[in-house]
């Protein structure tokens, strides 16, 4: 190890079975009263927050909840959050869901307190002020959005705009495995392998890794893998869903400081065009992203092997890891039964050069990648995948 590094998190984290109940204390610890709980309508519908609010206005605080967040949340639930929290004086903003209504939490905290355009907030370290106190309860185990600084907004049609800064850092999260135990099996899935492919392409990557992001991409990669099957197979299983949580935590806090790569890149065109579920997107570039990786990171790789559960590691080489990763990755993919080839999701061949292209755009993960991706070489990777 040379050279200096900083490695950033959110500074208390909470954990346990019903510790959501925690959370009346924690917003009386930040001096909140009356905080904008974002969210959206899917967990309003199960009954996923009642209790939580209840507990709150028990404790004399006054929650105001905003429950239109959308998947890939557009520009307009920012400003109709903000306009809410607004007109009803919140001094403080929970996110509670997935990483939707946790990315759109992050930037009503800092748009509360400031007056700079949400224009100028996109890119990295580009907001010039500071945030109301900020809490994340996530909902699912798979973005760790609850452990980064990033938030991505929808800015047109399909384009994407982040912006990345230390000020969306949470002040506290909560992690409670109850509110996870409804997540169905196809989207605990999913989001399972996004938060391993978190974990895999932080140890991976080539920027602004370090001792502390590999030990946590690592411990990720150890209790998603050992438990995702469990989660899927049963749902109800807490001791499955707690260790999903922290894994996912874990990759979240992973990523946040050694960014992820090709995989992203090439997942994302997927879920831009086709509206393919971002975590299916990245499990179905997986396995060939690690077979074109494995020339230059197999000695990475191997010790991925080491933390991924059920990778029988006896006769793997620098030769062979790829291949073998990527098999076992293909094999989870199919067990967990989810879709293992770009054919099955209505995507033409001949489009597979303009996805290619739009992978182009990805520069700022690429540069992340261990080993360099051209044009050819995306074109390449997804027809294999296909
Ligand atoms: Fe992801």
């Amino acid at each position: 190890m040379s050279g200096s590094f900083v490695f950033n998190s959110v500074s208390r984290t909470h954990f346990g079975i019903g510790s959501v109940a925690d959370l009346s204390a924690v917003c009386q610890g930040l001096n909140v009263k009356k905080p904008l709980i974002v969210t959206d309508a899917g967990i309003i519908a199960c009954g996923l927050l009642a209790s939580t609010q209840g507990n709150l206005e028990a404790a004399g605080l006054q929650p105001v909840v905003y429950d239109s967040v959308l998947p890939d949340p557009p520009e307009s639930n920012l400003h109709e959050s903000l306009a809410l929290a607004k007109e009803q004086g919140c001094d403080g903003v929970i996110g509670f869901g997935g990483g939707s209504s946790m990315d759109v939490a992050k930037l009503v905290a800092a748009m509360l307190v400031s007056s700079q355009p949400l224009q100028e907030m996109y890119g990295v370290e580009m907001i010039s002020g500071g945030r109301t106190p900020l809490v994340q309860i996530p909902t699912t185990a798979g973005t760790g959005s609850e452990a980064t600084a990033v938030a991505i907004i929808t800015t047109g049609e399909s384009s994407k705009a982040g912006v990345v800064s230390p000020v969306l850092f949470a002040d506290e999260i909560i992690l409670d495995p109850e509110l996870t135990l409804g997540l169905p099996a196809a989207v605990t899935a999913a989001t399972g392998i996004d938060a391993m492919v978190h974990a895999i392409e932080a140890f991976t990557s080539v920027r602004l890794k370090n001792p502390l992001s590999d030990m946590v991409a690592l411990q990720a990669l150890q209790m998603l893998s050992a438990n995702i099957e469990t989660a899927v197979q049963d749902g109800s299983n807490i001791e499955a869903r707690s260790a999903m949580l922290i894994g996912a935590m874990l990759a979240g806090q992973a990523f946040a400081n050694a960014p992820v790569a090709a995989v992203h890149a090439l997942a994302y065109p997927l879920g831009g065009t086709y509206h393919i579920p971002h975590g299916l997107s990245n499990s179905l570039m997986l396995p060939h992203v690690l077979r074109f990786n494995s020339s230059h990171c197999a000695d990475l790789y191997l010790h991925v092997a080491e933390a991924v559960d059920g990778v029988d590691t006896a006769y793997l080489t620098q030769a062979n890891i790829g291949d073998a990763l990527a098999e076992h990755f293909s094999k989870l993919a199919e067990r967990l039964g989810l879709q293992t080839r770009l054919r099955d999701m209505n995507i033409q061949r001949d489009a597979l050069v303009s996805l290619a292209e739009q992978s182009m755009d990805q520069q700022r993960l690429l540069i992340n990648n261990p080993r360099d991706v051209q044009l050819d070489d995306a074109l390449k990777l997804y027809q294999e995948a296909y």
